[in-house]
């Protein structure tokens, strides 16, 4: 059994040549080189139909609910969509609550057109931490998306850096519940 921490990506849009996707895809390389084992889930290849409470289980539902608990570490990529995350993101979201978040560190990715990234960050960031998710600090947004990548790969090396630590994070922080640091407090007994 391996002992390296599986991270998770979830990709929220459905476009062929996403920039979310591609952003995802990067940071993920960077959990592979921190030793993570990695795994991106493209909604275009799982059929989750729209969220019904009646019936959590319909289509691929199942599947994305166990890989999701059985990550320690998961990557959530949105793009804006009219300041808020894309209809896919939050319908794979219905399907997951704090069973499959609860101890799991999180890291939030939105990419946009000319408009701002911050308030879908922050949805996503209410959203994980009613679920019991552990959200990084360290957040990636991409404004004008669309001139930040060439044959897939980044234009800018700075951009490239903070997609990289935000793989990096992920993985080096997730160690799941029973290993996270304890707090130890000094009493004067
Ligand atoms: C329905 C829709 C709504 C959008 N709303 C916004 C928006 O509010 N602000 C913004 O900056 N870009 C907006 N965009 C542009 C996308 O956020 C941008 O193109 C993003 O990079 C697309 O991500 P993708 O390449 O992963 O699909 C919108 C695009 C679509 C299709």
């Amino acid at each position: 059994m391996s002992t390296r921490p599986l991270v998770v990506a979830i990709s929220g849009s459905l476009r062929d040549g996403s920039y979310t996707r591609m952003a995802l895809s990067h940071a993920l390389t960077a959990s592979e080189e921190a030793g993570a084992e990695t795994r991106l889930v493209d909604l275009r290849e799982w059929d989750l139909p729209l969220f019904d409470p009646d019936d959590r289980e319909r289509g691929d539902a199942v599947q994305l609910k166990r890989l999701v608990e059985a990550a320690d570490g998961v990557i959530m990529g949105t793009p804006v969509y009219h300041g808020m995350t894309s209809s896919a993101l939050k319908n794979a979201f219905d399907y997951l609550g704090k069973d499959e978040f609860e101890d799991t560190v999180v890291g939030l990715l939105a990419t946009a057109g000319g408009g701002p990234y911050a308030p879908t960050l922050e949805h996503l960031r209410t959203g994980i931490r009613t679920v019991h998710g552990w959200t990084l600090p360290h957040e990636v947004g991409i404004q004008g998306a669309y001139n930040q990548f060439e044959d897939g790969e980044f234009v800018d090396p700075d951009l490239e850096a903070r997609v990289h630590k935000l793989g990096r994070m992920v993985a080096e922080h997730a160690t799941g519940g029973d290993q996270s640091p304890t707090c130890r407090v000094a009493t004067s007994d």
